[in-house]
C-alpha cells in the first residue's frame, strides 16, 4: 500500500520516546539492523531525520542523461541511496522485488505516478502525485510506481531513499503491456 505523508504528521503518530535523528544518527540506527525494518519504522526514520545540504554533499553529484545513484549504506537487511535528478530524469516503471522502501524529498519536487497491474489488461495507470521537500512517500509490496524530476519543475531534485531488504533486481513494465522485464539499478557509481 502506498503511503504519502508530511513529516510532521508523521512526527505527531511517533511513539513517545523516539526524538529526531541526525544523518550519522539514522546512519548508525540503520548499521545496527539485522532484519529488513517494516516500511512504517522506515517511514518514521525518514520523518525524524533531520538531514543538510552539508550532510548530503558527499552523495551530491549530477549527470546528464539519467538520476545518479549514491549508496550512503549497505547492509544485508537494509540500505539507504541519495538520488541526484536533473529536469527530466526518471526511474523506469518498476517494482521493488519483495523490498519495500520509503522516499524523502530533500531538495525540489518528485512526480510518482502508480499502476496496476492485470494479467489481461497489463499495465494500468492508477494515481500521479507531487512531493514537495520534506515529504514521504512509501512504497510497500507489490507497488508499482515511477519517479522522476518533472521537466517542467526548472529545479534539480535530490531525494534520500531507504530499501529493506536492499534492492536487487526489479521488474520493470510498460503501460497497455502484460511483459514484465527485469533491470538492475546502475550501481557502477552507487
Ligand atoms: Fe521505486
Amino acid at each position: 500500500m502506498s503511503t504519502h505523508l508530511e513529516a510532521k504528521e508523521n512526527i505527531s503518530a511517533t511513539p513517545s520516546g523516539s526524538s529526531t535523528l541526525s544523518f550519522r544518527g539514522l546512519v548508525e540506527c540503520l548499521e545496527t539492523q539485522t532484519t529488513p525494518p517494516t516500511l512504517e519504522q522506515l517511514n518514521i526514520w525518514l520523518a525524524n531525520a533531520r538531514i543538510s545540504r552539508e550532510d548530503l554533499r558527499a552523495y551530491t553529484g549530477f549527470k546528464e542523461g539519467n538520476y545518479w545513484r549514491h549508496r550512503v549504506f549497505r547492509n544485508d537487511s537494509v540500505e539507504m541511496l541519495v538520488l541526484c535528478w536533473r529536469p527530466g530524469h526518471k526511474t523506469p516503471i518498476h517494482d521493488h522485488n519483495g523490498s519495500h522502501g520509503a522516499v524523502k524529498v530533500h531538495e525540489g519536487v518528485l512526480w510518482e505516478t502508480t499502476f496496476a497491474y492485470d494479467k489481461d489488461q497489463g499495465l494500468c495507470y492508477r494515481t500521479m502525485r507531487e512531493c514537495q521537500a520534506g515529504e514521504i512517500t512509501g512504497a510497500g509490496v507489490p507497488d508499482i510506481h515511477q519517479l522522476g524530476n518533472p521537466e517542467v519543475s526548472g529545479q534539480d531534485l535530490i531525494t534520500i531513499h531507504i530499501y529493506a531488504p536492499p534492492l536487487g533486481v526489479l521488474n520493470t513494465y510498460k503501460v497497455g503491456s502484460p511483459v514484465i522485464d527485469l533491470y538492475t539499478p546502475d550501481d557502477s557509481e552507487a
